[in-house]
């Protein structure tokens, strides 16, 4: 009420200040007042017995047990120091980098490869359940015995996020959490939305606002170029065919990252990875579950296109996307704005990060049947129209140039490097994948 009073009233109102039927609606306010507090109140409380259950971080009702733990610890000095440690920079010229999505596949590689060489490195990651959730912790156990702690949270909660960077100045953020799958798409759609759009811009806001302000590598996808047909697919070519919610999300990546870099100066750089794959890696691809099935002695469905065209995938070990991944820090130049504001213009730059040899999906059965020692059932089935692309084909030759980058590993290798791991994680197959 206080900076009503100091409001100059006009001489009417003052007037009804005074008259009886005022003090009487003075008084029915106060008690209405009153009421709606106790309802306000009542709301809150109610809001936050429910608010887990109910939350909108992929309304996973893991996440219930996993952000309670991460508020109960929310700000404690243990916490606190926990995420120092694991981000000190002990190379010279180290950078400090939030990695998020850390638990994922490429996240994890990353943020190891940047802990052995020095820089100082926290990961954020939210151990949502689109796949199989013990290999996430798995992932986080190897980083833990590394020295890399991960934070349990969402990329879109903000306060989270503006609170880490309190703790640790963050010279780059490697932002790889996202939710991946081409087909999931159709069941979920929204989780796409929450985590490649919405995540996105609630990093890249928190990024503009911190002084200083952190220099930007974040995932794309080959999946921007959609139907194309050209290839091999080069950076210059158009994006605006996309086959899937998922492409469609990591375009409008891209176009936010423009926006971002023009407005605020954020030095920003897209990573588009082509068929990642390796030891520890994730479930839902193909050759993964290949593996599995045939193991299993389960029947795989082989994917054809049209007129018996050949389905191909152009793959890349994760341990040449790590390098790409690297370089790509180490040639981000700073961003050039502070207090939210542009100072310059800043870097802004997208890559091809994949192999240069599509090798066509029954080969890799070939190979898998030979590394497993098990022949595959094959089902040879069309092509759904439902987000897969017939091929994929990077020309890295930008990438090549600006970062050095040079994939060093074929199919093979990387395959029977990826089922060595697999034998041995899954106990040659007693203990299968879920
Ligand atoms: C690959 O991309 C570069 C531009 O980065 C272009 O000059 C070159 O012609 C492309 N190569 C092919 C084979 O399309």
């Amino acid at each position: 009420m206080k900076h009503i009073d100091n409001i100059p009233s006009t001489p009417g109102k003052f007037k009804m200040e005074k008259s009886p039927y005022n003090r009487l609606r003075l008084h029915s306010s106060l008690a209405k007042l009153t009421f709606w507090s106790f309802v306000f109140l009542g709301l809150i409380f109610v809001f936050f017995y429910r608010s887990p259950s109910s939350s909108s971080t992929g309304s996973l009702p893991s996440d219930l047990s996993r952000r309670s733990l991460r508020t109960s610890s929310y700000g404690d000095p243990a916490w606190e120091k926990r995420i120092k440690a694991s981000a000190k920079v002990r190379a010279t010229n180290g950078m400090s980098v939030l990695v998020t999505g850390a638990a994922g596949f490429v996240g994890t590689h990353v943020s190891s490869a940047l802990k052995r060489r020095g820089d100082g490195v926290l990961g954020l990651d939210n151990f949502n359940d689109y796949y199989d959730q013990s290999l996430k912790r798995a992932r986080q156990a190897l980083l833990e015995r590394s020295g890399v702690y991960i934070v349990e949270g969402d990329i879109n909660d903000v306060t989270l996020l503006k609170k880490l960077f309190d703790i640790v100045p963050f010279t780059h953020v490697m932002h790889l959490a996202a939710q991946a799958g081409v087909r999931y798409a159709m069941e979920n759609p929204s989780s796409y939305v929450h985590s490649n759009i919405a995540g996105l811009v609630s990093v890249l806001e928190v990024c503009k606002s911190v002084n200083p302000q952190p220099a930007i590598v974040w995932a794309s996808s080959s999946s921007v170029y959609g139907l194309n047909t050209k290839v091999p697919f080069s950076e210059r070519d158009r994006t605006d065919n996309p086959a899937s919610l998922y492409a469609a999300t990591k375009k409008a990546g891209e176009e936010i990252a423009h926006t971002y870099n023009h407005i605020y100066g954020l030095s920003l750089t897209g990573l588009r990875f082509f068929t990642v794959y390796g030891p520890w890696g994730r479930p839902d691809m193909a050759y993964f579950f290949f593996t599995k099935d045939i193991l299993k002695g389960k029947a795989i469905q082989i994917f054809e296109a049209p007129n018996h065209g050949t389905v191909a995938r152009d793959f890349t070990y994760i341990d040449d996307i790590v390098k790409g991944c690297l370089a790509a820090l180490d040639t981000a130049e700073k961003s050039t704005g502070s207090g939210g504001k542009k100072k310059g213009s800043a870097q802004l730059r997208v890559y091809n990060l994949g192999n240069t040899s599509p090798v066509p999906v029954s080969d890799l059965v070939s190979i898998l049947e030979r590394l497993l020692k098990v022949k595959a059932k094959r089902t040879i089935m069309k092509l759904p129209r439902n987000g897969d692309v017939q091929f994929t084909h990077a020309n890295i030759s930008l990438a090549q140039r600006e970062l050095g980058y040079k994939p060093t590993t074929d199919l093979q290798t990387g395959l029977k490097k990826f089922v060595r791991w697999y034998l041995s994680y899954y106990g040659n197959g007693k203990k299968s994948a879920q």
